[in-house]
């Protein structure tokens, strides 16, 4: 039996009706077309497939879409602020060369802005402890430490989060 949920997903809200046992993840990604949140491990190891839930990041294949009946949710597609301009830490992220297959990107910015928002002056400590939960299998970590701690000084001046 489906159960009617309403989300609202990076400024647009949604009437679904959904079955309970259907990820968040399932939902973002098959019914909203929401496809840059990804699904990698499933299980809640990878972090691929991380977004914010009323301003808190959280694994979106471990929760089930009918608990986020209510919930404010912002995927990597709402980062930006325009569709004329990226959000400070997509810019980072190019400038300082941090991502390669682009798999693992979306869960680490989502993870980033989960961490600047509360702490733009991040140690490298910090930021590594933040991203903990995210793999990339690609970078090395050293140039995502990097574009993070650099975002965190672009956001400073002139933060602009939807959460
Ligand atoms: S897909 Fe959710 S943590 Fe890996
Ligand atoms: S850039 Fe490929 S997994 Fe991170």
């Amino acid at each position: 039996m489906k159960h009617d949920i309403r989300l609202t997903v990076n400024g647009d809200t949604y009437t679904l009706a959904v079955e309970p046992w259907r990820t968040l993840n399932e939902v973002l990604r098959e019914d909203l077309n929401l496809t840059g949140t990804k699904l990698g491990c499933g299980s809640g190891d990878c972090g691929a497939c991380t977004v914010m839930v009323d301003g808190r990041s959280i694994s979106s294949c471990l929760t089930l879409a009918v608990e986020m009946d209510g919930k404010t949710i912002l995927t990597v597609e709402g980062l930006a602020p325009s569709g004329e301009s990226l959000h400070p830490i997509q810019e980072a992220f190019i400038e300082k060369g941090a991502i390669q297959c682009g798999f693992c990107t979306p869960g680490m910015e989502i993870s980033a802005l989960n961490l600047l928002t509360a702490n733009p002056s991040p140690s490298d400590a910090q930021i590594r402890s933040a991203i903990s939960g995210n793999l990339c299998r690609c970078t090395g970590y050293n140039k995502i430490v990097d574009a993070i701690a650099e975002a965190g000084r672009q956001m400073k001046p002139h933060a602009k989060v939807r959460r």
